[in-house]
């Protein structure tokens, strides 16, 4: 059973990857998010391990590229993070861009930020099935704040 939700709001999880702390791009990336009105209710940083990557990755196995996405994303510390919003798994997706670096668009963080498929910067829920798993596979219960957002007319 997950945290009493105050509202109804779709929720969604987001991970920025190794490569972000390492640019030092944190900030700016999570500027893109906030800055859009979507609303943290957990963040934190912490070290995938190959078993916690397995889960999180079960649908590539098998994939060509499923070893080195594996390698890369337990390579150092990660940010993840739950954000909250109205249709919030499909926005995040748009503002996040296309996997493939040719064709993220400018103005997506993909499309600014990143510059390998491989090396991607930013992993997001591709659907709401998939948001309910990554939540429950990093966060628990008690590491999510469902703060009463006194703003949320303006978004
Ligand atoms: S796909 O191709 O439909 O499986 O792509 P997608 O579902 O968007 O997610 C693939 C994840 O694997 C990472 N990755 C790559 N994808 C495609 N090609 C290559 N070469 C590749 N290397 C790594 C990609 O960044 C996606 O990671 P997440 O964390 O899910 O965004």
């Amino acid at each position: 059973m997950r945290y009493a939700k105050l509202s109804s709001m779709e929720r969604t999880f987001v991970m920025l990857k190794p490569g972000v702390l390492q640019r030092r791009i944190v900030g700016e990336v999570l500027n893109r998010l906030e800055r859009k009105g979507l609303k943290i209710i957990a963040l934190k940083m912490l070290k995938i391990d190959k078993s916690m990557g397995a889960a999180h990755y079960a649908e590539h196995s098998g994939k060509d590229f499923y070893d080195k996405l594996l390698a890369y994303t337990t390579s150092g510390p990660v940010i993840a993070m739950i954000l909250e919003a109205d249709g919030v798994i499909g926005r995040v997706r748009r503002l996040v861009g296309a996997t493939n670096i040719n064709e993220s668009l400018p103005g997506t963080i993909r499309g600014d930020f990143a510059g390998s498929t491989q090396l991607n910067i930013i992993h997001a829920s591709d659907s709401p099935a998939s948001a309910e798993r990554e939540m429950a596979l990093f966060f628990t219960n008690t590491e999510i704040f469902d703060w009463e957002d006194g703003n949320a007319q303006w978004f």
